[in-house]
């Protein structure tokens, strides 16, 4: 039996923006088990980032629980949830969030710096290269197209190797060929290295490719989804 790398009860989710507060999420109640592959698909403004952020730690619940690796999310401070990140988790954000002032190079290696590793630089070249970006390593994110930032971000996400990647639209802004090899990428990570991928996408090939797709709706989990045909 394998167990919940993901563990979300009844989680709820209000932000106060200046126009007032907003509900989000309402009432989110998903297990992701190890190894798994969730896709998270539904229309523009249904929660799917908020959700993801949820899972990474990276926005508090306002209620319910988050459990990442039998560990309360919900009960860690800002500093505890930055190294439980660092050592457990990558994340791929819509909007890449790539370091501005470093180059390509620098930001693969920076979380490989943290980790520990003493090849970081080595190692963030051949992650480069394995997103086909050998030539843009001493670029930085301003000189380089959407698709590539979006690269150099899940680069950097998965150099680390961590147990769980949570990927907001990781082909969003790639070709059918790129986009494929950020596919194969992916799953290379969940076969080689046994990472469970969360993966927020509009793409049909990418949804088809999950073990299962939970669809959002106005903040709350739709009906599933029965997974495509292969
Ligand atoms: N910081 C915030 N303050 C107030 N409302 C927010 C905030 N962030 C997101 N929202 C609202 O929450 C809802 C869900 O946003 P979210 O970004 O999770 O949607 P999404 O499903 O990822 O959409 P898309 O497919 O366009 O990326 C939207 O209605 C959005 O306007
Ligand atoms: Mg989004």
């Amino acid at each position: 039996m394998t167990e919940a790398v993901l563990s979300i009860a009844n989680a709820n989710l209000s932000l106060d923006g200046n126009a007032g507060r907003v509900d989000i999420l309402h009432d989110i109640s998903l297990d992701v088990m190890a190894g798994e592959t969730l896709g998270l698909v539904g229309p523009s403004g249904s929660g799917k980032s908020s959700l993801l952020m949820l899972m990474g730690g990276l926005e508090q619940a306002t209620s319910g629980q988050i459990m990442a690796l039998k560990q309360d999310l919900t009960a860690m401070n800002e500093d505890q949830l930055a190294l439980f990140r660092r050592d457990n988790m990558g994340v791929v954000f819509q909007s890449f969030h790539l370091i501005p002032t470093m180059t390509a190079l620098e930001n693969v290696a920076t979380p490989l710096e943290l980790a520990g590793a003493k090849d970081a630089f080595a190692r963030a070249e051949a992650e480069l290269a394995a997103v086909g970006l050998a030539d843009r390593i001493n670029h930085y994110p301003n000189q380089m197209s959407g698709g590539e930032q979006q690269r150099v971000a899940l680069a950097r996400a998965s150099a680390p190797r961590p147990r769980i990647l949570l990927a907001d639209e990781p082909t969003g802004n790639l070709d059918e060929t790129n986009g494929q090899a950020i596919i194969d990428l992916l799953f290379d990570l969940r076969d080689r290295h046994g990472a469970t991928l969360v993966m927020v996408t509009h793409s049909g090939e990418l949804a088809s490719r999950c073990d299962r797709v939970v669809r959002l709706r106005d903040g709350r989990i739709d009906a599933p989804v029965a997974k495509a045909a292969e």
